[in-house]
């Protein structure tokens, strides 16, 4: 496996098992089989609602094949309901229940948005949402640095950040934001986030690498491209005796960045892990490279509907 690596020595193994839209029922046994089968590295979050199933799937995983907590890496993520300082800690205590875990490896502020503490589910009026005039991201910050100094956390980051966030964070702190989770593939390079981030030594995870086939249809646009799909990944992936999801995993390998593919099914799981194995050479990257037309799976829309926040992504 490769590795990000941190200034304190911690390492993120590049390749980890996404949980997003892993339903109760099935996601414990993914986690465990995950583990089996060599992942160290588990993407969580509050707001998808099966934490505690993947504290299951952690907990047996640990225990039937001997892994040790301190040889994997476990992200979680702050939901939106718990942006005022009060409330990230007790949020953060949360997880880490219903993850069955005492500390994480790394934990992220989900999106740029802030929701009335507490609200159960999403907006459903103006009220339902607070400005980031009224939660400053860098209030939400403080309380991630406070997390992290009582060792609640080994690492702190941020989600869903364009570089203006990035900068106007950044700006208002000495403690820079570890990582940034993104989506991020082929038809979506973000190629001066990537820049950005490598000059100021924030890592990127890619989210979403595989299209996210299994959103919710009011999740989804119409006539989207399918990345599974697309001509030249297929070609690129019969060349190396691979499958197409593979080509797309190790695509974000090869540009330094970690990357969660969610599955639940187990052969797909191991595919997926062994992805980093497929050799894509300098030809390959360069027909993956003109597939970028800045096309968004999970375009913030639904966070849009209110004038406290327009242009998620600053674009
Ligand atoms: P499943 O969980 O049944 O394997 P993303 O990681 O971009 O969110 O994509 C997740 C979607 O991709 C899920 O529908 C998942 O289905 C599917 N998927 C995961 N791994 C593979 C694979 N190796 N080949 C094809 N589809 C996959």
């Amino acid at each position: 496996m490769k590795y990000l690596k941190f200034n304190t020595g911690s390492k993120m193994p590049v390749i980890g098992l996404g949980t997003w839209k892993s339903s109760p029922g099935k996601v414990k046994n993914a986690v465990e089989e995950a583990i089996k089968v060599g992942y160290r590295h588990i993407d969580c979050a509050a707001v998808y609602q099966n934490e505690k199933e993947v504290g299951e799937g952690i907990k047996a995983g640990l225990k039937n094949n001997q892994v040790k907590r301190e040889d994997l890496w476990i992200t979680s993520k702050l939901w939106n309901n718990a942006h005022k300082k009060e409330d990230v800690i007790p949020a953060l205590k949360q997880t880490l229940k219903d993850l069955q875990l005492d500390y994480l490896d790394l934990y992220l502020i989900h999106w740029p948005v802030a929701f009335r503490p507490g609200l159960e589910g999403f907006p459903e009026n103006e009220d339902d949402y607070l400005s980031l005039e009224e939660v400053p991201i860098i209030e939400t910050w403080n309380a991630m640095i406070e997390a992290k100094k009582q060792g609640l956390v080994k690492h702190i980051g941020v989600s869903n950040f364009s570089i203006k966030k990035l900068e106007d964070l950044i700006d208002q702190t000495e403690v820079f934001p570890e990582v940034n989770q993104v989506e991020l593939h082929p038809y979506l390079h973000q190629d001066d986030l990537l820049q950005f981030c490598q000059t100021h030594k924030v890592h990127l995870t890619a989210y979403s690498p595989l299209g996210s086939g299994d959103r919710s249809p009011q999740m989804k646009a119409d006539n989207e491209p399918s990345l599974l799909e697309n001509e030249t990944v297929v070609k690129i992936a019969k060349s190396h005796q691979c499958t197409p999801a593979q080509v797309l995993i190790k695509w974000s390998v090869e540009r330094g960045v970690s990357v969660i593919p969610k599955s639940t099914n187990p052969e797909r799981i191991k595919q997926n892990l062994a992805s980093i194995e497929v050799e894509l050479s300098a030809d390959d990257m360069n027909q993956l490279k003109v597939l970028d037309k800045h096309f968004r799976y999970v375009n913030g829309k639904f966070f849009e509907t209110t004038d406290k926040y327009q242009n998620i992504y600053d674009e």
